[in-house]
């Protein structure tokens, strides 16, 4: 199948001030059209070339595997900001968030910490694991949930291309404005254990 990036949700300006049209520009256009280039160029008339993105993630390893989860990775990246922060949860999202975290203002902080903390490049999620329970966590590199079953709701992109342009080393500033879950992401109603299987096709 032929692979493309979706459009970005906004215009490249819309997340100023926190995050600048010039870094939303760098960032779409040279870093994720460049995973998909590379991507592409990998799989070229190989068997890998009849996977759907979502199969790359989770069945290649190597070279193929870090460029399919980056493309990935950023889709749902775009998808987890909204200019001047989105509605917040819905009910059953905030509810989820209540129950794990404490609050959606906890789960805030915590889910800073876990992308502060990340050493390195990588990513920091929200995740609904197999039993339907939430957990934040931190990815190396472009390490995917979708390799442990887990449903993504929400992520963050901690490599440098992100911020620096903006922030420079201060990786902790655009972290004070976190972007809300959104309900657009929010858990499936009536089905909190789905399955990421289930869930890939949404993106
Ligand atoms: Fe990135």
């Amino acid at each position: 199948m032929r692979l493309k990036l979706p459009p970005l949700p906004y215009a490249k300006g819309a997340l100023a001030p926190h995050l600048s049209a010039c870094t939303l520009d760098a960032h779409y256009e040279k870093h994720h059209k460049g995973y998909l280039r590379k991507l592409t160029k990998l799989v070229r008339g190989k068997p890998e070339e009849n996977l759907s993105l979502e199969e790359l993630v989770c069945r290649t390893t190597g070279e193929v595997f870090e460029n399919a989860a980056q493309v990935w990775n950023h889709n749902f990246y775009w998808r987890s900001m909204r200019p001047a922060g989105g509605d917040g949860p819905g009910r059953a999202l905030r509810e989820l968030i209540a129950n794990s975290f404490g609050s959606v203002a906890d789960f805030k902080h915590r889910f800073a910490e876990a992308a502060n903390g990340q050493f390195g490049s990588g990513w920091a999620w929200l995740v609904m694991d197999e039993r339907g329970r939430l957990r934040i966590q931190g990815s190396s590199n472009a390490e995917n949930p979708l390799q442990q079953d887990c449903v993504p709701l929400l992520t963050l992109d901690v490599w440098e291309h992100a911020y620096y342009l903006d922030y420079q080393n201060q990786r902790e500033r655009p972290r004070a404005r976190l972007p809300r879950p959104s309900a657009e992401l929010g858990i499936p109603r009536g089905e909190p254990g789905r399955r990421a299987s289930s869930t890939k096709s949404r993106v």
